[in-house]
């Protein structure tokens, strides 16, 4: 099978990703909720943000640093929580939490990661920061309650709260490839695609054991394979959560709270007013309600309304350095990046990611370079085309085309 000998984007680590692992596994990470137009929509919003550049400004000494929740980063960006990486390459979060502290960017596990907390954290380089931890509301409050207890006692310090999943988006790759069906067939069918990748059967299958949800281990009981752990968590989705069960974590929880899947401003708001000291805007990458807005287009007006309050993140079809000038250009603090880092782990491993990371950070240096900002600080609308900014974020080429043609 052929492999690109050296991937340059994400594009092509998808690609690497593609060739590397059973069918439903890459859906699942690539696929989006129902038609897929949110998924989409994510990417083209950030390529429709045009930037000034600007010369003949001193920009001998660029630097991409920022601290994000507290803590000092060498570019504004966080890997975004992405439950079973795991099973996307061998002991997968270790090897990300790996990469993203060489890189110096913060590491969020998911709850349903592989790894457990532990073995995340012992992963990391001594001295280097501990990895977020990310949670769902679980119906179990008593879990929850275990969850950030072992989140803490593994020195986390900054919990990501996903509040945009009170059930499980429409994946109809996950229906197709029969990753979402129980029974003989769709085994039988899934099973015909992991023997269509013995790399992957080697690598992760024999290799990279246990694979079950290492943080919910003490919580599942009698949980030994990943089937038991997906009914135990599928019964446990709450759709009854609401704000007042955020005052009760922000209760539980001693350290830094952000909360992730915001995409409205008073939500936003609300999420100021429970005591958050950031909020995600997110979309959950397209994966659940296909029909909402980008992230791109729903970032400005939510940033000019909190953005001087709390820490605003945001994620979703960010696809290289330059979507993330694009993001800070728009009001963000920082971005957070699923399924590029999850493609470079599937294609490359732990090298994979630290290539990525090293390769946005040139980017993101070369976009403040051209726009001629020195400091992340400094980023902002400034830096933005008027004219494409007067214009909002429609298709720029052609409408920018039919305003030149009046
Ligand atoms: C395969 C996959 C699994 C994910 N799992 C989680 C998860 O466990 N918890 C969570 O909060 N978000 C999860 N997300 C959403 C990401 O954290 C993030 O919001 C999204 O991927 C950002 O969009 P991008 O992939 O276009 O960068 C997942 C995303 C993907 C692609």
């Amino acid at each position: 099978m052929n492999r690109l000998r050296y991937p340059a984007t994400a594009q092509d680590w998808r690609e690497q990703a593609r060739r590397r692992l059973p069918r439903f596994l890459f859906d699942f990470l690539d696929g989006g909720a129902g038609d897929e137009r949110t998924l989409a929509a994510n990417v083209q919003a950030w390529g429709q943000v045009a930037l000034r550049q600007r010369v003949l400004v001193d920009v001998s000494q660029v630097d991409t640093r920022t601290r994000l929740a507290g803590q000092d980063c060498a570019l504004p960006l966080a890997l975004a929580p992405v439950g079973l990486a795991g099973m996307m390459a061998r002991r997968g979060e270790a090897q990300a939490m790996r990469a993203a502290s060489q890189a110096g960017v913060p590491f969020t596990l998911s709850t349903v990661g592989i790894c457990a907390l532990q073995e995340v954290r012992a992963a990391a380089p001594a001295g280097a920061p501990p990895p977020w931890f990310q949670l769902y509301m679980l119906r179990d409050r008593g879990a929850v309650r275990a969850l950030l207890e072992q989140a803490w006692q593994a020195g986390c310090r900054t919990l990501v709260f996903t509040v945009d999943l009170p059930l499980p988006g429409m994946r109809q790759r996950d229906v197709r490839n029969g990753m979402a069906h129980q029974g003989a067939r769709p085994a039988l069918l899934r099973a015909a695609q992991v023997l269509a990748r013995p790399g992957w059967v080697w690598d992760v299958a024999l290799r990279g054991k246990p694979l079950s949800f290492g943080s919910l281990a003490s919580q599942v009981p009698g949980g030994r394979d990943l089937g038991a752990f997906k009914a135990w968590v599928d019964a446990q989705f709450d759709p009854g959560v609401t704000w007042r069960d955020i005052d009760w974590l922000r209760g539980q929880w001693r350290g830094r709270l952000l909360l992730k899947g915001i995409l409205d401003e008073q939500d936003a708001r609300a999420a100021v007013a429970a005591g958050a000291e950031g909020i995600v805007v997110s979309n959950h990458g397209g994966r659940q309600l296909d029909g909402v807005a980008a992230t791109a287009a729903a970032l400005p007006t939510i940033a000019r309304a909190v953005g001087d309050q709390v820490e605003v993140l945001v994620d979703g079809g960010v696809r290289n350095g330059t979507d993330l000038f694009r993001a800070l250009a728009l009001g963000a603090h920082g971005v957070l990046i699923g399924r590029p880092w999850i493609w470079a782990l599937a294609g490359g491993g732990e090298a994979g990611v630290r290539q990525l990371l090293a390769s946005w950070q040139r980017e993101l240096l070369l976009a403040m370079t051209l726009t001629g900002v020195t400091r992340v600080g400094d980023i902002g609308p400034d830096q933005l085309d008027q004219f494409s900014s007067q214009i909002g974020l429609h298709p720029l080429c052609s409408k920018r085309q039919q305003l030149l043609n009046q």
